[in-house]
């Protein structure tokens, strides 16, 4: 039986005795709404650990003013029958004053530079400080001896891991491939945002990343002509992109030499809803 647990004494409790008897825990934080991607997340965590907690918190430090942190969809009921479904042990749903009890605006803060300022970090000021510190405080409640995200937030995946690595937690981080409606696009909470006409359009935004990276395969070297054409073509599309960027998929810095796995990243404005994606080349 699936436990709800919504305060950090019961958590640790539960973990407590899993760790003692020497199972394997596996994390999957979300902000819920949760769909196929996510249950897709906590089938790879019960890949490689005994003991599965997913927690559901919409995090406010992660919005910037004038996002959507009130208007975001909050499906409690169905995400707590999706998890049960799945077998999850412990779904984690804590009020903001449990995960932020000095409050939000005063609260100590994991920034990681540079990659957090590029890509979506330029038009979403703090939202990666504020993924970082909510992660670092989730992983150090669970402590989970792995941990599981998607590549759909590309740049966030590679936040976490930064963060991991420079603060020594002793969490694996694993990633997992984006999960996608039939028609390509990406599946995403905020997706229901799209009217019936963007909807048909909204598989455009992977189309495009699919066509740029085709043409870096067949060794096409000048990025810059093909983002802007690809931001053209959105454009003309009905989307208003933010970006359209090719970069090193290790470092997301500039695309080095060709030898190098690079990835082609996007984030585009499409009504009322905001999009991202990404394909690896
Ligand atoms: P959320 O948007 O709910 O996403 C939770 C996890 O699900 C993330 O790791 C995200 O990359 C993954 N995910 C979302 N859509 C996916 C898809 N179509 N395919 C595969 N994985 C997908 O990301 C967050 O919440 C928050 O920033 C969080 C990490 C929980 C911190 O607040």
């Amino acid at each position: 039986m699936m436990q709800l647990v919504s305060e950090i004494g019961d958590l640790c409790m539960r973990i407590d005795a899993w760790r003692q008897a020497g199972e394997r825990i596996g994390f999957v934080p979300t902000m819920g709404n949760l769909h196929a991607g996510h249950m897709r997340l906590v089938d790879e965590a019960f890949g490689s650990a005994q003991r599965v907690v997913v927690s559901v918190f919409v995090n406010p430090t992660q919005f910037a003013p004038g996002e959507d942190f009130a208007s975001y969809p909050r499906t409690p009921e169905d995400d707590r029958r999706q998890l049960a479904e799945r077998g999850t042990d412990v779904l984690f749903a804590p009020a903001v004053e449990v995960m932020y009890p000095g409050g939000t605006g005063s609260t100590t803060q994991v920034v990681v530079p540079e990659l957090s300022e590029g890509l979506c970090g330029a038009f979403r000021p703090g939202h990666f400080t504020g993924v970082a510190t909510v992660v670092a405080r989730l992983f150090n409640l669970v402590q989970p001896h792995v941990a599981v995200f998607g590549e759909k937030d590309f740049q966030q995946l590679a936040v976490i891991r930064r963060m991991v690595a420079d603060l020594a937690f002793p969490v694996e981080i694993v990633g997992v491939a984006t999960v996608r409606e039939a028609d390509g696009l990406a599946l995403s909470s905020r997706n229901r945002y799209l009217g019936a006409d963007d909807r048909r359009r909204a598989p455009l935004l992977y189309r495009t990343l699919c066509k740029v990276a085709q043409r870096l395969r067949e060794g096409e070297a000048d990025t810059g002509e093909l983002e802007a054409r690809a931001v053209e073509d959105l454009r003309k599309a009905g989307f208003q992109p933010e970006y359209v960027a090719v970069r090193d998929a290790a470092t997301l810095g500039d695309p080095g030499e060709p030898g190098r796995e690079r990835v082609v990243l996007a984030a585009a404005r499409l009504g009322k809803a905001r999009l991202i994606d990404n394909v690896r080349v």
